[in-house]
């Protein structure tokens, strides 16, 4: 750790501040402007017509009863659909799956859509899907993971994790003094941002414009250009707002890019955006998973080994899994260490990325084992993860960039007030004769960071305009932003123009691995650093200046001025050395940077501890999370408001992943029963009571120049184990399966 400490760290006065988001006050006056809410001249309104069945084919379509209703104006079908010039399988760029935009009339799940009606209102093309009333010709679906054979699919790409095994699993297996060997299942998750997908289109000859949420502005261009055979710098995504998004809208989908056809094809804008029910399948989901955990331990109760299998769905015509067994790689010390995925094709939608992807389902399972350890060495649950606590990465030994997970564990217990936790289950009940449990869990998740770009320019008067083509998810992202960006020219925020949301901006990267503000906020601070870099030769040159002849390595940004570090008399306004050189501007780029040898030699992730109260009524077994306490160690905070509310949205993932959320289809149609928000339980306030959040300080000098790891998934992870450990606890329980309900306790 003296090594972390002899690297000099730079923080601004910006950072670490509180401040509300900068779109705060425009979302709340319903002045932001969505995609949907564009209205193009001219404009075209598409509907989707989902499939109502999972396997099988489109028999009939009563296209002509379409047709005839006044208002629609065409309506596209796999028989009419106008070609496109990128092939709907291939893949074009790393966030791609395979499409379905009406290739034939193959179903391959419900909720794929098999016609596109046009209208010139909404409710003209609603009804227009409505008349074409297909006719299927059905085949079984199979939608549960017994339905059909797990395969081993080719490593590589998005979400096909690669079998690890690290140490010698077989002589820790027989070396172990006991073990476990529990399976662990859990249910579909699908993502439901509050803004549906929606895009609206319009064409100029060979260019095109789209008004579309995306996570990912530049690289989605580069997608969409791909079906429609034209250069990436031909789109134009502009993308100022989202209302959410949590992975689904960084991956171009079928139905965009068939709204997209539709404008072509009719040379008039067109505006889509999907129902609540039609976010249920064309547009990713998580996918649903069983794992076997096979743990063990040695007489002093250090582990032996972790051998995690996960099986998880897939579609039957593409091939992302849910990698939940990697999250058994890299968090607790075992002399042996084995991971593996395997897929079961189902007639589902393509699973995709969903927050804290195979985090969230494999740290559940492994949280929940852990603990089923713990109790199987009579040690305290926390106990036991400390006697496994691992120094280095497991299996690699590389050693941890920072992890304050120690403190994690303590501050998160001392705040919950873990110590008084009876040993057993069942020994707590309340005033109300309540059932009491309390359970914890390690909360993981990994900080990577993309390739991004920004621009700095510093005017004449003293302020600055950034620019990056950043995702606001709504998290508040681009408030972050702005504070790394005034901190890098050494300026208060008010001298801060921001501009985003628009692909033809530097490319800003992915706003997703919780890695957005790591990687955009990299680049905006380079690019910052790059205009002082410039004013600092500049000055150094000229005898006018109070810096000339200083060393420009010495020279930092603060207060609007330069200074020589450790000199602060020693100094000069930023806008003196612009007006000196007879400057109206001055422009400075970066780029995203961690440096190679540090990202090949250290294992790098943000880090928590989860501790959960659940109280549960003994006759009706009504469960209600009480009290969560999440403590958590993410590098640099640059907005600890806007932090916190990630992680404690993360935790209330966490208490929805436990107790609420599942897809649940009708076995005979293969059909989501529940795709609404009536019937696909997500919590509500009633159901979020005492939540705290604590964020543990942490430098982190490798991660990147500004210390930022992310925080914008890891809530989740920890927090799904902890609730159901709680249960456990509580009632002498254990349930194996997600979301634990009422009738699994009766
Ligand atoms: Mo996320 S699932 O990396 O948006």
């Amino acid at each position: 750790m003296s090594d972390t400490m002899s690297r000099p760290m730079r923080f601004g006065s910006n950072s670490g501040q509180p401040l509300t988001r900068r779109d705060g006050l425009a979302k709340v006056t319903g002045t932001a402007t969505f995609a949907a809410d564009n209205h193009p001249r001219n404009l075209l309104y598409a509907v989707c017509l989902p499939a109502t069945i999972a396997r099988g084919r489109v028999a009939h379509l009563d296209v002509a009863a379409a047709e005839a209703h006044p208002g629609v104006s065409h309506v596209m079908t796999p028989q009419n659909r106008p070609p496109l010039q990128g092939d709907p399988s291939e893949k074009p760029t790393m966030f791609s799956f395979r499409i379905e935009v009406l290739q034939d009339d193959t179903v391959r799940y419900a909720g794929q859509p098999i016609a596109m009606v046009l209208g010139e209102t909404i409710e003209a093309a609603t009804e227009g899907a409505r008349l074409l009333n297909p006719r299927y010709e059905t085949m079984t679906p199979r939608i549960a993971l017994d339905q059909n054979e797990p395969e081993a699919l080719e490593p590589g790409a998005l979400g096909r994790p690669a079998d690890v095994e690290h140490g010698d699993m077989q002589t820790a297996r027989n070396s172990a003094a006991q073990g476990i060997d529990v399976t662990y299942e859990t249910a579909p998750q699908y993502h439901n941002a509050m803004e549906t997908h929606a895009v609206v289109a319009q064409w100029d000859g060979d260019r095109l414009i789209l008004d579309m949420p995306s996570q990912a502005l530049v690289l989605s261009c580069a997608g969409y250009a791909h079906f429609f055979g034209i250069p990436a710098g031909n789109v134009t995504l502009r993308s100022p707002f989202l209302g959410g998004g949590f992975g689904s809208k960084a991956i171009p989908t079928g139905p965009q890019v068939l709204a997209i056809l539709a404008a072509r094809m009719t040379g008039r804008p067109v505006k889509l955006m999907l129902t609540r029910q039609q976010m249920f399948g064309p547009v990713g989901h998580r996918g649903a998973t069983r794992q076997r955990l096979r743990l063990g331990t040695d007489d002093a109760a250090a582990l032996s080994f972790i051998d995690h299998e996960g099986v998880s769905e897939t579609s039957s015509f593409d091939d992302f899994l849910e990698p939940a067994a990697n999250a058994s790689q890299g968090l607790y010390a075992a002399q042996a260490l084995r991971s593996t995925h395997r897929g079961v094709r189902l007639d589902v939608g393509t699973p995709s990325p969903m927050r804290a992807p195979g985090e969230a389902s494999g740290s559940a399972a492994l949280e929940c084992a852990m603990d089923e350890m713990a109790e199987a060495t009579g040690l305290d649950p926390l106990e036991f993860r400390l006697r496994n606590y691992a120094e280095t990465e497991p299996g690699t030994g590389k050693p941890y960039s920072s992890k304050a997970l120690r403190e994690c564990y303590a501050e998160g217990a001392r705040r919950f007030g873990w110590s008084r936790r009876p040993l057993a289950p069942r020994q707590m009940q309340d005033a109300d004769g309540m059932l009491v449990g309390w359970g914890m869990g390690t909360a993981l998740f990994p900080c990577p960071m993309f390739a991004a770009d920004a621009r700095a320019t510093l005017r004449a008067d003293g302020t600055a305009l950034f620019e990056t083509s950043a995702a606001d998810m709504g998290q508040g992202a681009w408030t972050a932003l702005a504070q790394i960006a005034a901190d890098s020219l050494g300026l208060p925020i008010e001298k801060i123009e921001f501009r985003s949301g628009n692909s033809t901006l530097p490319d800003g990267g992915i706003a997703g691995g919780s890695g957005h503000t790591a990687t955009a906020g990299s680049a905006l601070d380079a690019s910052g650093r790059d205009v002082i870099r410039q004013l600092g030769s500049m000055a150094a040159a000229d005898p006018a200046s109070p810096l000339h002849g200083a060393d420009n390595a010495t020279f930092q940004a603060r207060d609007g001025r330069i200074e020589v570090e450790g000199d602060p008399a020693r100094g000069e306004d930023l806008a003196a050395i612009l007006h000196r050189a007879g400057l109206e501007q001055l422009e400075g780029q970066g780029s995203a940077f961690r440096k190679p040898e540090d990202a090949e030699n250290r294992a790098m992730n943000a880090h928590g501890a989860v501790f959960a109260e659940v109280k549960i009524d003994p006759d009706l077994c009504q469960m209600r999370v009480t009290r969560l306490v999440g403590a958590f160690a993410a590098g640099r905070i640059i907005n600890p408001r806007l932090a916190e509310s990630q992680l404690m949205g993360g935790m209330i993932w966490g208490v929805s992943f436990a107790l609420h959320e599942k897809a649940q289809h009708d076995p005979r149609t293969g059909r989501i029963m529940n795709a609404d928000f009536a019937g696909y339980h997500i919590p509500v306030n009633a159901d979020i009571r005492d939540l705290e959040v604590i964020t543990i300080h942490e430098d982190d000098p490798y991660v990147n120049a500004l210390g930022i790891k992310g925080v914008g998934e890891i809530g989740i992870t920890g927090t799904v184990g902890a609730i159901a450990n709680a249960i456990r606890h509580a009632t002498g329980r254990r349930i194996r399966h997600f979301p634990i309900r009422i009738e699994d306790l009766l």
